[in-house]
């Protein structure tokens, strides 16, 4: 079936009455919405891609990003936040793909604190917000990144990742148009983040929690320091900061680094 959301983005280079950028192949929209931002394109505007040569994840990771398999884009934000509360973006956004996702395929995606989206606790998708010119409310410039495994074939994944990797397709056996998950997360997160700048995180963090991933699981923490921890996720607190009570019963705030599930 033809993916009429998609051809007409292509074609309008509209979406509704937001901007739109659908670029063929790029390394990374997070970095062509950071200099798009820079050079004065406005707030909202989107930076779509068939393929990326180097998408990229938290932490150094790579994003794979085979043309035409998933839905990879970013968009400008100048959020109306203070610098602290920048972190909370990346909640907000998991909260506005599972629920977009919910709607348009019916299953109950799961989020791994901070940015991971878990079908069956494997990953399709994720979030990648990038920063630059912090220096106050309205004022500041972030490239919101999100990348979704559509039809990305398993075995695509590289091998130390693929049991943990999954796509829309793999998990389900359905074929989702990339158009209409575009046309549903966009919205989405213009209402979730607006909630953010005007009424706070907290009705955010209630409706983020019911679909924590994580929550009450065995993982381990590595710390950006390299140290491992291990023990139980308590889940995040109303600053969106994770909270992790290790096998001694000391809590442990996390700010950063990588969590995985334990070995059982
Ligand atoms: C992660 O899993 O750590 C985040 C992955 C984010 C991938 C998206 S795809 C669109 C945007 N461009 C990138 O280079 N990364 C994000």
């Amino acid at each position: 079936m033809p993916d009429l959301v998609w051809q007409q983005i292509k074609k309008k280079g509209f979406f509704g009455d937001r901007q739109v950028f659908l670029l063929e192949e790029t390394d990374s929209t997070n970095s062509v919405a950071l200099d798009m931002g820079k050079k004065g394109v406005q707030a909202g505007a989107v930076v779509i891609a068939e393929m990326q040569t180097k998408g990229r994840g938290r932490l150094g990771k790579s994003w794979l990003s085979l043309p035409g398999a998933g839905v990879y884009f970013s968009i400008i934000l100048r959020p109306q936040l203070q610098p602290a509360d920048m972190p909370k973006i990346t909640l907000c956004a998991g909260l506005a793909v599972c629920k977009a996702v919910e709607t348009v395929t019916g299953l109950s995606p799961k989020i791994k604190w901070p940015n991971d989206l878990l079908l069956d606790g494997r990953k399709f998708g994720g979030i990648l917000m990038e920063t630059a010119e912090m220096s106050g409310p309205g004022t500041m410039l972030a490239a919101l990144g999100i990348g979704i495994n559509v039809t990305t074939p398993l075995d695509s994944f590289p091998p130390d990742f693929r049991r943990e990797a999954t796509s829309l397709l793999g998990h389900s056996g359905r074929t989702y148009q990339r158009g209409d998950l575009l046309a549903a997360i966009v919205p989405e997160l213009d209402t979730v983040l607006k909630r953010l700048e005007q009424n706070g995180f907290g009705g955010i963090l209630a409706e983020w929690k019911e679909r924590d991933g994580i929550k009450g699981l065995r993982l381990t923490w590595l710390t950006p320091e390299g140290l491992v921890v291990t023990g139980f996720s308590l889940g995040p607190d109303e600053e969106g900061v994770l909270f992790i009570k290790d096998d001694n019963g000391v809590v442990h705030k996390v700010l950063s680094g990588d969590i995985s599930l334990a070995e059982k």
